[in-house]
């Protein structure tokens, strides 16, 4: 007799485990993930069709980078050859093997002018090819040492759902008591902009002074209101890493350089804006990685001769968060931007997943290092007013994330306030905000108007202005040819002159040009503090910047922290 297979118990198809349905449930599973595809550049930093590292020198010129011939140059290679790469060391950086060069910014014993004397002379498939070797860790290792200012700061988004400019006022100074040295707006309507950017203007310089404001707009209103004084910096001017989606934007190397001469010329602080994703999501990524093309846009940054780059996705985080490896070539991205010298505002600042954990892991690879903006924009209201888009961290994370630098002992810029001081300084933004509005004759801002910004979460608990009211007024603003002077002005007489001071303050590092240098905020003290005198000087185990005295102090406070002596007790 032969023997039976016995059958296996039949598994009926249509049933699902209570785990796999649970698992089903998490947010997660909400997320979207692709399958790579590096024909159409779906693909973090790992493709077949990416170059190969090369350089060829004659006659002091670049005539052959990463096995393309000078005459079949596009633009952006052109301008990365003839200005951001440095001739005369190229040759002989790029004959240093890519795993050495790695092992360079990895060990502390190499110092950060050593890496940047090698990496100026490299191609992007050359850089490439040297962050290829890196793990996440490596990445973290080399932040750690090349980043540009020693003590890392943050950037915040203070946005309205509705651009109500008292509600921007109050976030404005909100965050910068919380410790952002940064906060920038962008609007719904953009007609808004001139009146919401005065009130964040205004309301950054109350309580802590100092603080540095952007409006991201289209261009030519975003240096109009730069150059009158009405905000203090520029970030948003993009560049992208393949000719055909730079032209798509009306734009050049040449163009974007032309610019940022335009806002030096002011004293004005500028950065670039470019990150993994925009090819492939705008259409025309060459066939080209997503790192690939973004290590272009990074040198032609420091091509332009720009101080600094917002990088790390950003806008497209999207993109390099669906495929495998995509977050480590976000790491890696910011990690370049540091490496050539350039001040790297480090993103996570768009919301790009649904899991708390994948959030918390998204930040962790800059948090834990420290950028010289660990966030290129912390949403310093709830995510439904965030007009970028929504941040990856936002008001309703302000605990955890105070909690997670004291857990590390890791400086991500901010602390905890108290919060009669929250209530104190958004009062009196708003105050101030209805004190210069009222001596330039704009729509007036009620006293209750005030009370509910003060107290709100969000837009929604606001009382609503006359919209049209309101644009009628911006403008004015902008036909009167309102200036920063005219707020210095108008807070003076009514009464708010510490804040005049301080927006003077600020105002007047155009003229010495301070805010120009590399990775410049200012102090609280109302010092710029930039590479200059703020260089970062890790070295390994005991060196570099490392939270204590006062800060740490002040990093230990939570919103609850029992008092060792007396256990009944909140320490305050
Ligand atoms: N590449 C270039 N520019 C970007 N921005 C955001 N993400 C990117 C990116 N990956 C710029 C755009 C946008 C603003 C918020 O920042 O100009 O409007
Ligand atoms: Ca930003």
């Amino acid at each position: 007799m032969t023997a039976v297979t016995p059958q296996p118990a039949s598994i009926p198809e249509k049933r699902q485990s209570e785990r796999t349905r649970v698992l089903e449930e998490r947010p997660v599973n909400l997320d979207g993930f692709v399958q790579e595809w590096p024909e159409v550049g779906m693909v973090a930093m790992d493709s077949a069709f990416d170059p190969e590292p090369s350089v060829r020198v004659r006659d002091g010129v670049i005539v052959e980078m990463d096995g393309r011939a000078r005459a079949d140059f596009d633009f952006l290679d052109q301008f990365i050859a003839d200005h951001a790469i440095d001739v005369p060391s190229t040759e002989a950086s790029m004959a240093i093997p890519a795993g050495e060069i790695a092992a360079m910014l990895v060990d502390p014993r190499v110092t950060r002018d050593e890496v940047i004397a090698v990496t100026k002379g490299l191609t992007p498939a050359k850089l490439l090819e040297v962050v290829k070797t890196m793990n996440i860790v490596e990445i973290m290792m080399g932040m750690q040492k090349m980043r540009a200012r020693r003590t890392p700061a943050n950037q915040a988004h203070c946005t309205s759902a509705r651009d109500n400019p008292l509600q921007v006022a109050c976030e404005a100074a909100e965050a910068s008591l919380r410790g952002f040295s940064e906060v920038e707006t962008t609007l719904g309507v953009v007609r808004y902009a001139p009146l919401v950017a005065m009130a964040l203007q205004i309301g950054s310089q109350v309580g802590t002074g100092g603080r540095l404001t952007q409006c991201a707009l289209e261009e030519a209103t975003e240096l109009e209101l730069g150059m009158r004084g009405i905000t203090a910096y520029a970030e948003t001017i993009s560049v992208y890493g393949t000719e055909s989606v730079f032209v798509d934007g009306d734009d050049t190397p040449y163009s974007k350089a032309f610019l940022a001469a335009a806002y030096a010329s002011r004293g004005i602080k500028m950065r670039f804006t470019s990150g993994t994703g925009s090819e492939v999501q705008m259409g025309n990524a060459e066939g080209r990685s997503m790192l690939y093309l973004e290590i272009r846009c990074i040198l032609v940054t420091k091509g332009a001769g720009v101080q600094g780059l917002q990088n790390g996705s950003i806008s497209c985080i999207g993109v390099p968060g669906a495929v495998p490896a995509g977050i480590r070539a976000v790491a890696a991205e910011n990690l370049i931007a540091s490496a050539v010298d350039l001040e790297c505002a480090s993103g996570n600042d768009q919301s790009f997943s649904h899991s708390p954990m994948r959030r918390v892991a998204r930040l962790l690879p800059q948090l834990m290092p420290g950028t010289d903006f660990i966030t290129s924009g912390y949403s310093a209201t709830p995510n439904y007013d965030n007009m970028f888009a929504g941040s990856n961290v936002d008001a309703e994370d302000f605990d955890d994330f105070n909690t997670i630098q004291r857990d590390l002992q890791i400086d991500g810029g901010l602390q905890h306030v108290k919060e009669a001081d929250i209530l104190a300084a958004r009062h009196r933004a708003g105050k101030a905000l209805q004190a210069v509005f009222r001596y330039l004759e704009l729509p007036a801002i009620s006293d209750a108007e005030i009370e509910a910004a003060v107290y709100a979460h969000g837009s929604r608990e606001l009382i609503p202005r006359d919209v049209l009211e309101d644009l009628k007024g911006a403008q004015q603003v902008m036909d009167r040819n309102v200036t920063g002077l005219d707020l210095v002005k108008a807070l003076e007489s009514t009464g708010f002159s510490d804040i005049a001071e301080n927006l003077l303050t600020v105002l007047r590092q155009r003229v010495s040009g301070d805010l120009l240098q590399t990775s410049a905020i200012m102090t609280r003290e109302l010092q710029p503090l930039s590479a200059v005198n703020d260089r970062n000087d890790y070295a390994g185990p005991g060196t570099g910047y490392r939270p204590s005295g006062a800060r740490w102090e002040e990093m230990k406070r939570l919103r609850h922290v029992t008092s060792a002596e007396n256990p009944e007790v909140e320490v305050d």
